[in-house]
């Protein structure tokens, strides 16, 4: 493992912070690349959006691109190279240490590209969450855009579930649908997805600190009762704008 930014992985003066139901959660988000997610996690910290912080950043990779927002906004950050590590097992165990040494309330797999062994899963199980970019369970894998596009669908999007050990398999807590274009290419249709995940992401992890979406078992329970079916974002939103009156 090796450490990185302005505080040096373990000396992060809350390690030992006794965790609370109440106040500002501790985010520990991993990466593997561009960081674009964790660049909108991050603003809507800094911005009241989360009661949370991330206290830090993890990549696999020693090069990815999205440690540079955790060096600009003086986030401490730590590369658990996978390469350095014989087999997966003990890849899991050298990042689950480095995670557990922040003391998260919850971890935010954020295009983090590595697959999790089960004990791994089962150890952070109920506050792990990844984001995927289609509406699960279609398209669970890589190259989403382009199978949406092969598959002919008119609605395409984005998905934050919980982590269980089935592959983008876990309890979906909301989704962000985004209309396909006739003339859409996979990269076209990945930026306007994308683009949608950045105000995803936040709201969704926004409603995770704030106490109200919860996982019990393979459910996700929003307000103290099971959802039949995941969030819709800009549902959420229309809701949040009407109860602060702006109708
Ligand atoms: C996102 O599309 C996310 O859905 C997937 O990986 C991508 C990560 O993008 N899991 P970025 O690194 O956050 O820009």
């Amino acid at each position: 493992m090796k450490p990185g930014g302005d505080t040096p992985a373990g000396q992060d003066s809350r390690r030992h912070a006794v965790r609370s139901d109440t106040g500002e959660k501790r985010l520990v988000v991993l990466i593997s690349g561009r960081g674009s997610n964790l660049s909108a996690l991050i603003e809507a910290c800094s911005k009241g959006r989360i009661d949370g912080k991330v206290v830090r950043v993890i990549s696999n990779r020693p090069r990815a691109r999205g440690l540079n927002f955790a060096r600009q906004s003086r986030i401490p950050y730590a590369v658990v190279d996978h390469g350095e590590y014989p087999d997966r097992e003990g890849f899991d165990r050298a990042l689950a240490e480095v995670i557990e040494a922040s003391a998260p309330d919850l971890i935010v797999l954020a295009g983090f590209m590595r697959v999790l062994t089960d004990a791994f899963v089962a150890h952070f199980a109920g506050r792990m969450v990844n984001i995927h970019p289609s509406l699960l369970p279609d398209f669970r894998g890589l190259d989403t855009h382009a199978r949406a596009l092969a598959a002919g669908v008119e609605v395409h999007g984005a998905s934050v579930h919980f982590v269980t050990a089935e592959l983008d398999g876990g309890p979906v807590l909301m989704q962000a649908p985004v209309p396909v274009h006739p003339d859409d290419d996979p990269e076209t249709l990945a930026a306007r997805v994308r683009a949608a995940e950045h105000r995803l992401y936040p709201a969704a992890v926004g409603l995770i600190c704030s106490g109200r979406i919860q996982a019990v078992g393979d459910k996700v329970w929003c307000d103290g009762i099971p959802l039949e079916r995941p969030l819709l974002l800009d549902e959420m939103m229309e809701n949040a704008k009407r109860c602060a009156g702006h109708d």
